[in-house]
């Protein structure tokens, strides 16, 4: 059979997508982006990747989120990537906006992780080529390196976007202070730092007790959650066991042990508060991250396109009674007890 052509949906900006302002810049975000660290790999069949990635841009979900190492195996998530714009994405270009980020292990020896102009340089080149792009709209120094000159971080990025490589510069994982001399370096360098990229969900507060968010909208930088479902346990995925295609059986980034007796009395509670609000758990999660305008988007993950769908209609309603946010501060409470 002929492979067809892909057209996007004619619909894709009606389709009840909406977008925020990123800080203060000229960038609106989509509040759902689609991230590519799991389930984009080479060990992942393609027409399923394929499949998640034109139903995202068919409903106006323009941000992909990639870093040099998804996968497995590293780098193939890009690879993935660069197939989807070359069979697919090519004619949309520029609708699209799309972010990499090197600070994690990515090839071995000296030079393979962390913050070094060095590192970022080579790993941006590299990332580039296997998405088959000229530039990437964001990239992102992916994690603090508490031994390398944050100056020099910081410059590498300056650099990589004075160079068309990036049109905006990220953090990602900062500690506060970091990202305070981070801010104010670009700014100074007239690449103000566009977004910082935190886990941030229902049962992880940690942008709001260590400052990061409030931060953040103080020097006009957006906050993009990721893990907002936090991998999956904030999801109707774990309230009758384990699934055998499920990412905690996998058990290396999301581990049987979250999943204690009252963690999953917590998410059996939650499922009810959001049955009440006419929502599946995903939809309130992530309903629950958009609540906050500090928040410009949530990036979620997906195995498979019915979550996505799912996922989506998280936008319908993204608004909390106090007495729902009273009761789900109580259930999380109990889960952490
Ligand atoms: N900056 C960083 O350091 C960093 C770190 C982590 C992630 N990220 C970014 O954030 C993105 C999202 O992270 P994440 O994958 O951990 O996000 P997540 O959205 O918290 O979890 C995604 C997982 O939840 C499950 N899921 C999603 N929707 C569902 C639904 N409606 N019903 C049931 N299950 C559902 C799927 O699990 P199954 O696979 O089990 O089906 C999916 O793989 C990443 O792709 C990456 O771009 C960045």
């Amino acid at each position: 059979m002929i492979n067809p052509v892909y057209s996007p949906a004619p619909d894709r900006y009606e389709s009840g997508i909406r977008y925020r302002r990123c800080g203060r810049s000229g960038i609106l975000l989509p509040e759902i982006a689609l991230g590519l660290w799991h389930n984009f790999g080479d060990v992942n069949p393609f027409a399923n990747s394929l499949e998640m990635a034109h139903y995202a841009f068919d409903h106006g979900i323009v941000h992909f989120d990639l870093a040099n190492n998804y996968g497995p195996s590293y780098g193939s998530a890009e690879e993935t990537f660069g197939q989807i714009m070359r069979k697919s994405f090519a004619p949309f270009r520029d609708e699209l906006f799309i972010s990499s980020k090197a600070g994690y292990d990515m090839w071995p020896g000296p030079y393979g992780e962390w913050g070094s102009r060095k590192y970022l340089m080579a790993s941006l080149d590299q990332s580039l080529k296997r998405m088959d792009l000229d530039y990437v709209d964001l990239f992102y120094s992916h994690r603090f390196d508490p031994n390398t000159p944050l100056e020099e971080t910081m410059q590498a990025l300056v650099d990589i976007v004075r160079a068309g490589k990036a049109l905006y510069a990220g953090i990602s994982n900062y500690p506060t202070e970091a990202a305070a001399f981070a801010y104010k370096y670009l700014r100074e360098r007239d690449v103000p730092c566009l977004i910082y990229q935190g886990r941030y969900n229902l049962l992880n507060r940690e942008p709001e007790e260590n400052g990061i968010l409030d931060q953040a909208k103080e020097a006009g930088v957006g906050f993009i959650a990721f893990s907002p479902l936090a991998q999956g346990l904030l999801t109707g995925r774990y309230l009758d066991g384990i699934p055998a295609d499920s990412r905690m059986a996998k058990e290396k980034f999301l581990k049987s042990s979250a999943l204690t007796p009252r963690m999953h009395a917590a998410l059996t509670a939650l499922n009810e508060v959001a049955a009440r609000r006419g929502q599946s758990l995903a939809e309130m999660a992530l309903a629950w991250c958009l609540k906050d305008d500090r928040v410009t988007s949530v990036i979620v993950g997906a195995s498979r396109v019915s979550q996505l769908e799912d996922d989506f209609k998280a936008l319908e309603n993204t608004s909390f009674t106090p007495e729902e946010l009273a009761e789900i501060d109580a259930i999380v409470l109990s889960a952490k007890a």
